[in-house]
């Protein structure tokens, strides 16, 4: 066991510093990185904004069929021209994203758990390499169950998925997962991305919580937000202007576009934030005055 006794609490994060080494290339963290994985990274963070909206419909992949992801086939040509980056399994990006719609890809990865599972903490990779290879995904998805009864697997899968990432230059984006058993607090989440981060990932998605500048802070890739649970239209464009004030490098949203009543227009206004410096409250006008002038039409 390691000694843990007496450790110094950590708390000099420099909030106000800008990350140090980036001389060269705009994505944090990947500027000794090769072309290759450069030229993936900029398929997922616009090179203007240096930021990315990626709309997550991996849900199926433990949830089967969930509200709002029912035609898949119908709702992602749609939503294409607003999101940068489709975050998907496999099954559903094959068979339902056109090739011809030129967004980024963030291919799950990582699977073996259903709802009907106690704890979803146990996975495998369920994707090999040459598939994501034929699949031109940008970066490969792994969820990693840091404190959980799977933490030994999921970080095994992570390392893998990581080797063979860094062989033929592709991203790995590593997800970190919360469970009912575990805490959603801001140790948890500096701890968990840190490790994901230390691991070799070149993306983690987490979640907001207090002091998440100091999450921000203390890892040295891009952060991207999960929005979890639906939630009101203004208080998820609040929770997107919040983590982006905060320093995320952009939001990684599922349920609170593909749930709610204006999915285009919630992501249009998502968009403003992230590309745009909006505020939470001029994003809400601006999805209000959309609605409006569709309902005109
Ligand atoms: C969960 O692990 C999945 O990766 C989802 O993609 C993720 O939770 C984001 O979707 P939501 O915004 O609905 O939480």
């Amino acid at each position: 066991m390691a000694d843990t006794d007496g450790l110094k609490v950590a708390k000099n994060y420099h909030v106000n510093e800008p990350f140090a080494n980036q001389d060269g290339f705009y994505v944090k963290g990947a500027n000794s990185l090769d072309w290759g994985m450069k030229k993936h990274l900029s398929n997922i963070f616009d090179p203007k904004s240096g930021n990315t909206v990626m709309f997550a419909f991996d849900h199926g992949y433990f949830m089967g069929s969930t509200a709002g992801l029912e035609r898949l086939d119908l709702l992602l040509p749609t939503l294409a021209p607003y999101v940068d980056v489709f975050m998907g399994t496999r099954g559903a990006i094959r068979s339902c994203v056109p090739p011809q719609i030129t967004k980024g890809i963030a291919l799950r990865v990582s699977s073996g758990s259903s709802m009907l599972n106690e704890d979803l903490s146990h996975e495998v990779v369920a994707v090999d390499i040459e598939d994501c290879i034929r699949m031109n995904a940008d970066c490969m998805a792994v969820q990693t169950f840091i404190g959980a009864d799977g933490q030994l697997e999921s970080l095994d899968n992570l390392s893998k998925v990581i080797n063979a990432g860094m062989r033929y230059s592709i991203p790995t984006l590593g997800v970190v997962a919360v469970g009912k058993q575990m805490e959603r607090t801001d140790r948890f989440f500096k701890l968990a991305t840190r490790i994901v981060a230390e691991m070799g990932v070149q993306l983690v998605k987490t979640y907001n919580c207090e002091n998440f500048e100091e999450i921000v802070a203390a890892c040295p890739v891009p952060i991207v937000v999960a929005g979890g649970k639906k939630l009101p239209e203004k208080d998820a464009l609040n929770l997107a202007y919040t983590v982006m004030a905060k320093g995320a490098h952009g939001v990684d949203m599922g349920r609170n576009i593909f749930q709610s009543n204006h999915p285009i227009e919630m992501a249009q206004a998502i968009r403003k934030i992230v590309h745009e410096g909006y505020t939470d409250t001029q994003a809400y006008e601006f999805y209000q005055d959309m609605i409006s002038d569709h309902a005109k039409e």
